[in-house]
Order: structure tokens, then sequence, then C-alpha cells
């Protein structure tokens, strides 16, 4: 079932996005190779609680840590773990707060230093192909519309590979509700948007096959030719003319371009 949030709800749903974007800006201050990703979990737990957000992924469905920490090859729902990370890793953090009871769910791909330059544009295309979908969520247009937008600029422009196992979701007051938005699809199908509808939209992009496999641990999603894969997820409210973007890129990329352990060349 969709759930169509009043304006107050839409409201305190930006207040739990912007946590996570305030606690992803935390990480991008402090990020460098050496650090490991149990660090950053322990920052990003201390940083929610510490503004009362409750965590959410901790415990869902079973899942052990606080973050997904997903380094190269790894797509999605990477363990955070105790190596260390080096120059050339990319690394996407995804964290999700619970605040006034409404979810906020997000993530970002960081760069560790020098990297490939095939890398560097499979970050940049990716992001553009977030904001791409984003672009599409008004009312009237169909959730088929985004995933259209993104699979466009990412597998039919640059031969990339869109992840077709995992999708974004419906947000609110669980962390995945209706209705579900993959990142491909056909325009004009599926569900139609009506205002107030909040999705967290959440291109997964490889740079070779969009094939993946789930490691033994039942969560590490990685690519099947252990190649590169980048993931960002915003979280955004359907709206007439153009989609309200809850959560907040802007803060975050201020604290990398300042962080000369991080690079932020592509944009
Ligand atoms: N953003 C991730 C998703 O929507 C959140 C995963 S939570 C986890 O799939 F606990 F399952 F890792
Ligand atoms: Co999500």
């Amino acid at each position: 079932m969709v759930h169509i949030k009043t304006e107050e709800q839409v409201g305190l749903m930006k207040q739990a996005a912007l946590l996570v974007s305030k606690t992803l800006t935390e990480v991008a201050k402090v990020l460098k190779p050496g650090m490991t990703t149990l660090e950053i979990d322990k920052l990003c737990f201390e940083f929610a609680k510490d503004h009362k957000g409750v965590l959410s992924f901790y415990n869902y469905h079973g899942y052990p840590h606080n973050i997904c920490a997903s380094v190269n090859d790894v797509v999605v729902h990477g363990f955070p773990n105790n190596t260390p990370l080096k120059e050339g890793d990319i690394v996407s953090i995804d964290f999700g707060v619970i605040l006034d009871g409404w979810h906020g769910d997000h993530a970002y791909t960081f760069i560790l230093g020098e990297v490939a330059p095939e890398l560097l544009q499979l970050v940049k295309v990716t992001k553009e192909s977030l904001y791409k979908g984003i672009e599409q969520a008004i009312i009237n247009n169909r959730v088929g519309d985004i995933g259209y937008a993104i699979q466009e600029h990412t597998e039919k422009k640059h031969g990339y590979g869109v992840v077709r196992e995992l999708v974004g979701h419906g947000l609110g007051k669980s962390l995945h509700e209706d209705p579900q938005v993959p990142n491909y699809g056909k325009r004009g199908t599926g569900l139609k948007l009506k205002e107030n509808i909040v999705l967290a939209i959440e291109p997964m992009i490889n740079l070779g096959t969009h094939k993946v496999y789930t490691d033994d641990d039942g969560w590490t999603v990685r690519t099947e030719d252990g190649k590169a894969s980048v993931h960002f997820e915003h979280d955004v409210c359907v709206k007439k003319n153009e989609a309200l973007i809850l959560s907040d890129f802007s803060i975050i990329e201020a604290a990398e371009k300042l962080n000369s352990n991080l690079n932020s060349s592509y944009y």
C-alpha cells in the first residue's frame, strides 16, 4: 500500500533525511586512507544518537551493523569491517535513522585519492542519473519514468550495468514501503505518482556487467565481474512541477571538497 504524506509529515521526514545528510557530512570531514569502515560505523552511530536519531539499519531483517559500507566491487549492504580503506578505494556509505517515528535513508559514494578516470566517470554519471530520476518524480508521471531516465543515462548512454535485483522504495513510517522504484524500466508504466508520495531513489550502477551475487554472509552484494559499483541515494517527495529533495548532498559535497583526502574532481 502506498502512503501519501501530509505536509506536516513531509516536514518531519525532511528532518530525518537531513539528520542522515548531516551524519554523512561528518563522515566526509574525516574520511581518509587508513580509516576502517567500522570506525565510520561508530562515528555514524554516535552522531545520530547525539541528535536523537534512532538507528534503523541495526537488526533490520537481522542486519548486524548501523551502516552499509560498500567498497569497490561491493554494490550495497557491505558490512563495516576492520580493513583499513586505501588510496584508490571508492566507498558508498548508506545510513538510516528514525526521527519522531519517520525514516531517513540515504547514501553517498566517496572516492579516496587518485582513481582511474573511468571510475571518476562512473561516480559522476551515477550521481547525474540520480538527478535525472528525481526530475521524473512529479505528479501524473509513473514509477517507470524514473527507472527509464536512470537506465537511459547509465546503460544506454554510457554502457554501464544497472543492477536489477535491488531497487529504490517508498519511505515513511517504515524503511521500505510501496512502491518499489527500479533503476530500469519503461516510460509510462507502473504506479501513477501522486503529490506527497515519498521515495528513496537509489541507482546502483556497475562499471561492467549488471550481474551481481550475494556473499555467504547473506548480505554483501558484489558485482559478478569484480568491477566497481557506485551507489547514491536521495529521499524525495513527489510534487507538482518539481520533486522536493528531502536529503541534502550540498553539505556533504562542501565537506568533501575541503577534505584533501577525498577526490571530488569530477564536479
Ligand atoms: N538503503 C538501503 C536499502 O534501501 C538500506 C538497507 S538497510 C539494511 O536497501 F539494514 F538492510 F542494510
Ligand atoms: Co534505501
